[in-house]
């Protein structure tokens, strides 16, 4: 974008180094609430995203690649399920790395990036390594990526008891309800502390391969877990901003299409929790 401000004396121009988008594009995305988007379960292209217990839809995260890149960036997904983020790459014309612990969402993955995108758009600059993130990240280069997007596993919360949603939407329909029994699966840390000093750490170790000043994006929610209610998206943010980030702004994803069950009725109070967070930090180098 190369637009003439003409403040007086002075005829400046403003250079664009961070996305495609135009300033009627740009503003609108700065506003901090998004309504969640996605084709609905029984769309035909929703079929391999349903297999997984926690997907986020390829629309959403598809408007931060838009934001944070410019056609032909480097993007990273090192907790990339069922690889909505490299969907989103492929339809957005930019190059997406994705890390799966999970044999079966790697497989998951590749199906979708040769089964959705009907010949319209290339999915051959996407890639996907099966490897606990942890590890996989050590091998790439430092300033490699120009982002990083991502839902990390949110503690162990897939692992306690199916409560009326799970029951209803999972179990009986025969799909998944955890990641798996894996020891390097973050969503099996049972202890909330270790699970949150490891994760940060992960994110932290990160910045070395994020260009300087380049963002990072996580989308995570909030949980209840026994009677205590968890500020993960606080938790998580107040860590990186200890060490190599910078908060920029938290955008609040609200999912208006989620079934409403009836927690808590009529004892207490307990939330329909109905919106994820999207953190938005800058790498500090
Ligand atoms: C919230 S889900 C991500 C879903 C993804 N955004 C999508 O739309 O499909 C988190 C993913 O992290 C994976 N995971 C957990 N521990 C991991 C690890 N150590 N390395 C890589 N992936 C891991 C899980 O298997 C799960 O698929």
């Amino acid at each position: 974008m190369g637009l003439n401000i003409n403040d007086g004396q002075l005829k400046r121009k403003l250079v664009n180094n961070l996305n495609d988008l135009s300033a009627s594009e740009w503003i609108p995305e700065t506003i901090s609430v998004y309504v969640q988007k996605g084709l609905g379960a029984g769309h035909k292209e929703a079929q391999i995203e349903k297999q997984h217990p926690a997907p986020y839809s390829f629309q959403d995260v598809g408007r931060l690649i838009r934001f944070f890149t410019k056609s032909g960036q480097k993007v990273l997904d090192p907790f990339v399920g069922v690889g909505s983020t490299l969907k989103a790459c492929a339809i957005l014309n930019r190059r997406g790395v994705g890390i799966e612990l999970v044999p079966k969402y790697v497989e998951l993955t590749k199906k979708r990036l040769e089964t959705e995108l009907n010949g319209l758009f290339d999915n051959k600059d996407q890639s996907v390594i099966q490897g606990d993130a942890l590890k996989v990240v050590e091998d790439f280069k430092d300033d490699h990526f120009d982002f990083i997007v991502t839902s990390p596993p949110y503690w162990s919360i897939l692992n306690k008891k199916a409560d009326h949603k799970v029951i209803s939407t999972r179990i009986s329909n025969g799909l998944d309800t955890k990641y798996s029994e894996l020891k390097e699966d973050l969503g099996n840390i049972t202890d909330y502390d270790q699970f949150l000093e490891i994760l940060s750490g992960f994110f932290n170790d990160c910045s070395r391969i994020l260009k300087p000043k380049k963002y990072l994006c996580i989308v995570v929610s909030d949980f209840r877990h026994k009677d205590r209610y968890y500020m993960f998206h606080a938790d998580l943010a107040n860590k990186l901003e200890q060490k190599n980030y910078k908060l920029k702004g938290i955008t609040i994803l609200y999912q208006s299409r989620k079934k409403i069950f009836p927690y808590g009725y009529p004892f207490s109070y307990v939330p329909n929790i109905h919106n994820q967070y999207i953190l938005i930090l800058q790498n500090n180098k």
